[in-house]
């Protein structure tokens, strides 16, 4: 299938930095959020990561103005009749994702593949919403998405072979490596990752070490870019619990209970960087 234009729904920092990708690779895009003020936000982080590019001698500021002008924002879910492939971006819930995938596949051209972002929610769940399940599947990206290599491609129950060979092409041409994995809470990625940064916060929580500590363990002996801890706050730490709550709820298996002190940051807004105080403060 040939895939022109792009819908990316949810400006925030997962579907600014897909909508910033798929601009680099030559697609037409449209960034669309509820509010204008999101959309903004998000187009003006786009246009700040491609002045770096064109500061760092890697692109001409004609090729940046090429890239935004191929980005038009939107906050009417109607402007997904022009698409062939819809991302969607938004918040992490099960109702509020159903609820969109409805819609949009009541709005998308017949053609059109509708692809969630979601990083631990069923595909196949999402999928059952529309009445196109065999064109839903789901793309992972990874954050920061204009860093990361990776894109989890899920297939839900549904997905058809052609579809899937289609998202595939087009993420190797965003310049990043397709991984095909099943469709089970977590997937591959967060299935292993999150057990992992709720192991070293319950090691904070059990008082084995300092934050720091731990983090420098990670780093230091495990060659990991971030310690977990500083990995989480990046996230947000209300992802974490979210991720850990499916990955709980999903298996039915106490060893992905969500550590008490992650709930705890949670409950009191200490959400990570994103709140300027997670484990970590930010200026
Ligand atoms: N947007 C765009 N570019 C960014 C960026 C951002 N938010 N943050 C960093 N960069 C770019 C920088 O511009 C720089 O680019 P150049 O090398 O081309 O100049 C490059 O990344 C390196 O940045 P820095 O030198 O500032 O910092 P660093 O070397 O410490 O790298 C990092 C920063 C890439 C974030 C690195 O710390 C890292 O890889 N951390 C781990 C990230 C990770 O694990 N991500 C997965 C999270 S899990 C997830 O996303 C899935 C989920 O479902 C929860």
């Amino acid at each position: 299938m040939n895939v022109k234009k792009i819908m990316v729904v949810g400006a925030g920092q997962m579907g600014s930095g897909i909508a910033q990708v798929c601009a680099q690779s030559g697609y037409s895009v449209i960034l669309n959020d509820v509010k204008p003020e999101f959309v903004e936000r998000g187009f003006r982080v786009i246009n700040k990561n491609l002045s770096r590019q064109v500061e760092k001698g890697r692109m001409s500021n004609k090729q940046k103005e090429e890239m935004l002008g191929s980005i038009q924002v939107s906050t009417d879910l109607h402007d997904a009749k022009d698409a062939d492939l819809v991302i969607e971006a938004a918040v992490e819930n099960l109702e509020i994702k159903t609820k969109i995938f409805a819609q949009l596949d009541k709005i998308a051209q017949e053609h059109a593949i509708l692809a969630s972002n979601t990083s631990s929610l069923p595909i196949t769940e999402i999928a059952a919403a529309t009445k196109r399940p065999e064109k839903v599947i789901g793309m992972h990206f990874m954050n920061p998405v204009p860093v990361m290599k990776l894109v989890e491609i899920i297939r839900g129950l549904a997905t058809a072979d052609k579809v899937y060979q289609t998202i595939e092409d087009i993420t190797k041409t965003l310049n990043k490596v397709p991984v095909e994995v099943n469709d089970f809470p977590g997937f591959v990625s967060n299935r292993v990752l999150m057990p992992m940064i709720n192991e070293a916060i319950y090691t904070l929580y059990e008082g084995i070490a300092t934050k720091e500590a731990i983090d420098e363990v990670m780093k230091l002996g495990m060659n990991h870019p971030m310690g977990p801890l500083a990995l989480a706050d990046f996230i947000g730490l209300d992802t974490c619990l979210y991720i850990m709550e499916t990955l709980h709820v999903g298996f039915g298996d106490d060893k992905y209970r969500p550590c008490p002190l992650l709930r705890k940051y949670v409950k009191a807004g200490l959400l990570g960087k994103k709140t300027g105080r997670g484990f970590y403060v930010y200026e």
